[in-house]
This record gives C-alpha cells, sequence and structure tokens, in this order.
C-alpha cells in the first residue's frame, strides 16, 4: 500500500502521491508553497474526504513553519486556514480538520509554542485517522458473508483516508482473512476515480476486481451479482441523508428497486449536525472541461454545449440501509442513532 500524504523530514513540505497520474504513474509530488498546496486540492492531486483534510491540516502547518517573522503570524495563520477551507465545498472533513488545528493553538500568543501544537495536531489527525478506518472496516466486515459481490462506487479506499479506507475497508480487511469476495468498481465520470483508484487499489491487494461503466449497474443488480453496496462519503445531514460523489444516489435507486443494502461508510466527524438535511450541504460545481476533455486525448463535445458537472449528489437517508462509523453501525431513524454516535464523538 502507497503512502499517499506526509510531512517532509524536514518539515518543511507535504509529500502527496499525485492521484491524477495513477495508476499509469507512481509520482509523489513535494508541495512548500500556499499555491501550490491549494492547486493540489482544487486539482485532486490530494483528493476523498479524509484525505483532504489530513492533507489540509499538514499543509497549515508547513504554511505556518515559513511565515516570515516580520509578519503578523496568527493573522497569516488564520488567512492561510481561510484559504485552504474555500479550495473544496463539500467534504466536511476540510474544514473539521483545519479548525481542529486552530484550536490546537488556542489562545497562546506565542510562536513557537503555536508551532508545536500545530505540528503535533497535524500527526495527531492522520494517526487517529488510521486507527478509525481500522474500526470501519471491522463494523463493514460484520456486514460482509464469504462469495459476496459489492458494488462500491468513487474512491473510498487507503488513497482516499490511510490505510484501509472507508468504504473499501471490509473487502481489504476480509481478503487479510481469507474471505473470497467479488469486488465490482463503478467507472465514476467524469473523472474515473473508480475506475483509475478503486481498481487498482482492489487490484493490488489481491482481490478479485471487475471494473464497469457507471451505466451497467443496473444490468448487473437485475442478473443477481451484486450482494451489497458499499460507498464512502463527504458529508452526513442530521437526518441521514448523504453528500458523495456524483452519481451515488442513482446507485442507492438501484439498490432500493433490487432490494439490495446499500451501506454508506465515514468517519463519525463527518456527520454534520448543523446541516439539518441533504438540502443544506453545498454541492461544488466543477469546471465543463472535465466533461468536454477528461481523461480523453482530445474534445469529445461540441465546443458550445452546454455542460452541467455537479461534482456531488445527495442521497436520501430512505434509500441508505445504514452508515456505519467507527463508533458503530448506525440504522434509521437517523434522526437518533447518529445523534447518539455524535454525542459520544
Ligand atoms: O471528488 P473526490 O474524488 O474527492 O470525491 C470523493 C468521494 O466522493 C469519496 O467517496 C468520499 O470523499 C469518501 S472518501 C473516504
Amino acid at each position: 500500500m502507497l503512502d499517499n500524504i506526509k510531512l517532509s523530514a524536514d518539515g518543511n513540505a507535504v509529500i502527496i502521491l499525485d492521484q491524477t497520474r495513477l495508476p499509469c504513474e507512481v509520482k509523489y509530488l513535494n508541495l512548500t508553497t500556499a499555491a501550490e498546496m491549494k492547486k493540489a486540492i482544487v486539482t485532486l492531486q490530494v483528493r476523498g474526504a479524509p484525505a483532504i483534510g489530513i492533507f489540509a491540516a499538514y499543509a497549515l502547518y508547513v504554511l505556518a513553519r515559513n511565515i516570515p517573522k516580520s509578519v503578523d503570524f496568527f493573522k497569516k495563520l488564520n488567512q492561510y486556514k481561510d484559504e485552504l477551507n474555500a479550495t473544496r465545498p463539500t467534504a466536511v472533513n476540510l474544514s473539521h480538520a483545519l479548525e481542529r488545528m486552530l484550536k490546537a493553538v488556542g489562545k497562546t500568543k506565542n510562536r513557537k509554542k503555536a508551532l508545536a501544537a500545530l505540528g503535533e495536531e497535524c500527526r495527531a489527525i492522520q494517526h487517529e485517522d488510521i486507527a478509525v478506518c481500522r474500526s470501519i472496516a471491522e463494523y463493514s466486515l460484520s456486514l460482509l458473508k464469504d462469495n459476496w459481490g459489492v458494488l462500491t462506487y468513487c474512491n473510498a479506499g487507503p488513497l482516499a483516508t490511510s490505510r484501509y479506507g472507508t468504504a473499501l475497508g471490509g473487502l481489504i480487511l476480509g481478503h487479510e482473512r481469507g474471505y473470497q469476495f467479488k469486488a465490482f468498481c463503478c467507472e465514476t465520470r467524469p473523472l474515473m476515480q473508480g475506475a483509475r483508484l478503486t481498481a487498482y487499489e482492489l487490484v493490488e491487494e489481491g482481490i478479485d476486481t471487475t471494473l464497469i461503466c457507471d451505466n451497467m449497474a443496473s444490468k448487473l443488480m437485475s442478473e443477481g451479482k451484486i450482494q451489497a453496496c458499499f460507498v464512502g462519503c463527504d458529508r452526513v445531514a442530521a437526518n441521514g441523508d448523504t453528500a458523495n460523489k456524483i452519481g451515488t444516489s442513482m446507485i442507492a435507486v438501484l439498490a432500493k428497486h433490487y432490494k439490495i443494502p446499500f451501506y454508506v461508510f465515514c468517519p463519525a466527524s463527518t456527520l454534520d449536525m448543523t446541516c439539518k438535511s441533504g438540502r443544506d450541504i453545498i454541492i461544488e460545481e466543477r469546471s465543463g472541461e472535465e466533461i468536454h476533455t477528461g481523461y480523453f486525448k482530445e474534445r469529445i463535445t461540441h465546443k458550445d454545449v452546454k455542460i452541467c458537472n455537479p461534482a456531488f449528489d445527495v442521497t436520501p437517508a430512505d434509500l441508505i440501509t445504514a452508515i456505519v462509523t467507527e463508533k458503530g453501525i448506525c440504522k434509521p431513524p437517523y434522526s437518533n442513532s447518529l445523534k447518539t454516535v455524535k454525542k459520544g464523538s
């Protein structure tokens, strides 16, 4: 398994695996400037809700270390935090990690103490995520039976988090324990996270993996090849509506039709009780160029066609069988079960 995010040995750079190059090229980037770090999030060189949070925490630490002595340290720190926070709106993990970083600094006005606190906190955020993913994987495995076919969407594996991932955790852990699963990955248009990243991760783990185009899911379900759908998510509202990669809700609708359980996996920190329902979740709209050209050699569309490119959609709570966090398996009614999990976290 590849390291996706780490701090350089001298603490002056964040090193990331460039997820836009996978699976053809394993390329690491040394990021030192605010511009490079913001670009990395916006262009999805680093992506996946928990990974964005971990990365932003390290980025803030590295930027803080390099604030010149002549500049108001705390003012600049807040400015960097706001700039990083503005890069992508949907995943709550980004703002959550950045808020944790500032909270760790607390009220101190001492630059050295603040830097020490920031350094500790970004490492803690990543270490905690490793434990969180492991716990989600255990709960996830308890939902699976040997030989099941599991459909997944986008990428919610180790690349998007820390070891094990969220939605892929049960499959990876189960495989380590000798289970035989059949994983089906949807390509996930337009940026192909399923084709490029999920299929890569699962094949590298040695799991029986089949890649399908997004519009093939219904056929496979109708043929009885899928026993469960496992997806990650970027934000969960208090009523259990969940935002995840565009197209996730389409899989949930199909799963309901074919009576296949549809599970959502995420850290408890992804639960956003300030959003009453999915209507309160901001959905990122991305450039139409991703659809015009995307991963194709040249434009495949008429240059004047209008493009709609929302990056996420909301799966209504009533289509979700359970929401699985490191604290346990939440079942409907979510307004009660999520509140209990949130209180305990
Ligand atoms: O646009 P992306 O690639 O960052 O979208 C990622 C997803 O939708 C994932 O499913 C989600 O972040 C969960 S990652 C554990």
